[in-house]
């Protein structure tokens, strides 16, 4: 846009009026050149003084030689128009132009020095402060005169409203809806100015239950997606009491981290805690809620598991030693027959995975024995004692865990050694 840029020039004075009300008005860029002419009329002219109408007329130039412009940037074009260069903001305001002829006339001119904003306009969408319903903002700041919108529904460009605050009835909150708007300055740009936004009612994500464990803390976590405008997230016990949200207290700790939400209990009990929870995300364009029950359980007692297991295991030890001696010899011999080669390789594994150095002499000797049972197969009751003592004596060195997979394993071998050797004693010989 170069050179002179008068883009709207209102020729409305009405000649013989001489009406101040009614005058011209020049829109122009910042920076530009402009000139402001000193009324529509043809004919001769008389002398000038041009003014600037703030609180009281400044003077700013006369076609008197004798009385200098107020600024160089001020000069007389065809000896009555005000010419001015490199526009300001500042030059924004009324003119008045004054001309001396049989009679003195006054012409006013309204400048108005405008840009465009800078940048591309910004929609967004949130809830009124009166919670009450959705308000579309287009923000395209920076302009100046301000710029005329236009909201529009997309597809269809049904429209919505003219203003940069847009109020949407709740019958336009309907899920995926899009509202376009566009931005028009008098300066342009030339290419449309708009952006859309979509508001969309909240998806969430959170664990199905969880467990706290008797006068310990226990947090649940709810997190929201998709939601525009954000939404607000409650927790409740009871869903269709949505009044009744749970409010912080020492019991409660709620804490919102962006589209999420925690709550924390503290000292959970059984009667009090234990539990649907529900996690509901409510933005005017739709509400969802999620369902977590938390399960309050006697606390972990670790000296208790250990005697258990121990005692589980010496139990289990103890029935199996039983039962080889009930069926000894006939059961050693046959099962050692059929299931040497299984017993074995579990031994293997068990002190393998041991790693331990003391470990290796036994595996040493395992081997050896295996050895000799190869070759003598008279000695299967002795397999089957070293099998067993082995697999005691990985449980015993290992550690908790070791011990609750080393007992189920003993379990499991019980219960098969068991019902082999029932099917054993059911085959006729
Ligand atoms: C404004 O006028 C001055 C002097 O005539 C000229 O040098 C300058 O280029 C003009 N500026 C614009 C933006 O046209
Ligand atoms: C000046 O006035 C004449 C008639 O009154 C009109 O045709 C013309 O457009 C006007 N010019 C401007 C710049 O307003
Ligand atoms: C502008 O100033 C002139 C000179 O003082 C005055 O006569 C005129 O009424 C003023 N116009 C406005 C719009 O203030
Ligand atoms: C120019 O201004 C001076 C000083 O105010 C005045 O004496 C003179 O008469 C004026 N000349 C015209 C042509 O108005
Ligand atoms: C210029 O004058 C018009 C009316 O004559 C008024 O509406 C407008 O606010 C004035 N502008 C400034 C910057 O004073
Ligand atoms: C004012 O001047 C114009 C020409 O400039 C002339 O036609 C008119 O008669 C004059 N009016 C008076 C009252 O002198
Ligand atoms: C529960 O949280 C409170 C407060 O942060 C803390 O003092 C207490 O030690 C926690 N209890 C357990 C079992 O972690
Ligand atoms: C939830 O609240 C309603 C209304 O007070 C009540 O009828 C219902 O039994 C409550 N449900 C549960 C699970 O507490
Ligand atoms: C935890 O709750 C039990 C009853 O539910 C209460 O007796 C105890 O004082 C509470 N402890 C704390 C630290 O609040």
């Amino acid at each position: 846009m170069a050179g002179l840029c008068v883009l709207l020039c209102l020729g409305a004075l009405l000649a013989g009026q001489g009406s101040a009300d009614l005058g011209a008005v020049a829109i122009v860029e910042v920076h530009e050149n402009v000139t402001l002419h000193c009324g529509n009329v043809t004919g001769p002219r008389g002398p000038v003084t041009w003014y600037r109408n703030d609180s009281e007329p400044v003077f700013l130039l006369s076609s008197n030689s004798s009385h200098p412009p107020a600024s160089p940037r001020f000069s007389l074009e065809d000896a009555v128009a005000l010419h001015v260069e490199a526009l300001s903001l500042e030059d924004d305001g009324n003119y008045t132009c004054q001309e001396v002829l049989n009679e003195t006339r006054w012409f006013p001119v309204w400048l108005r020095v405008a840009r465009p904003p800078p940048s591309a306009p910004q929609c967004s969408v949130e809830v009124s402060s009166e919670s009450a319903t959705l308000e579309l903002t287009c923000n395209w700041d920076g302009g100046y005169p301000d710029p005329t919108f236009l909201w529009t529904e997309e597809p269809g460009g049904v429209v919505v409203g003219d203003s940069k605050l847009q109020t949407l009835s709740p019958s336009q909150l309907s899920e995926g809806k899009k509202f376009k708007c566009v931005g028009s300055h008098i300066v342009g740009p030339a290419s449309e100015a708009s952006c859309v936004v979509q508001i969309s009612s909240p998806s969430l994500a959170s664990q199905p239950m969880k467990t706290c464990f008797m006068g310990g803390n226990v947090t649940l976590t709810c997190q929201v997606t998709g939601a525009n405008p954000s939404a607000k997230i409650q927790w409740l016990r009871n869903l269709t009491q949505p009044e009744g949200a749970i409010q912080p207290s020492g019991h409660y700790h709620i804490t919102q981290h962006g589209q999420g939400s925690s709550l924390t209990i503290y000292n959970c009990s059984q009667d009090l805690d234990e539990g649907f929870y529900f996690c509901r995300a409510e933005n005017l364009v739709g509400v969802r809620a999620v369902d977590i029950w938390l399960s309050v359980k006697e606390p972990l007692n670790v000296g208790g598991i250990v005697a258990t297991v121990v005692s589980l295991l010496l139990l289990g030890l103890a029935i199996v030693a039983g039962l080889m001696l009930y069926y000894s010899p006939v059961f050693c011999w046959k099962a050692g027959n059929t299931f040497r080669g299984q017993d074995m390789g579990d031994v293997m594994v068990l002190v393998d995975s041991e790693g331990e150095d003391e470990e290796e002499e036994d595996r040493e000797d395992i081997e050896e024995e295996e050895q000799e049972t190869n070759e003598s197969e008279e000695l299967p009751k002795e397999t089957c004692k070293h099998g067993h003592i082995h697999r005691v004596t990985a449980l015993v060195n290992g550690n908790l865990d070791r011990m609750g997979n080393g007992l189920q394993e003993l379990h499991d071998d019980g219960d098969e050694e068991l019902s082999d050797a029932v099917q054993e004693e059911d085959k006729p010989v």
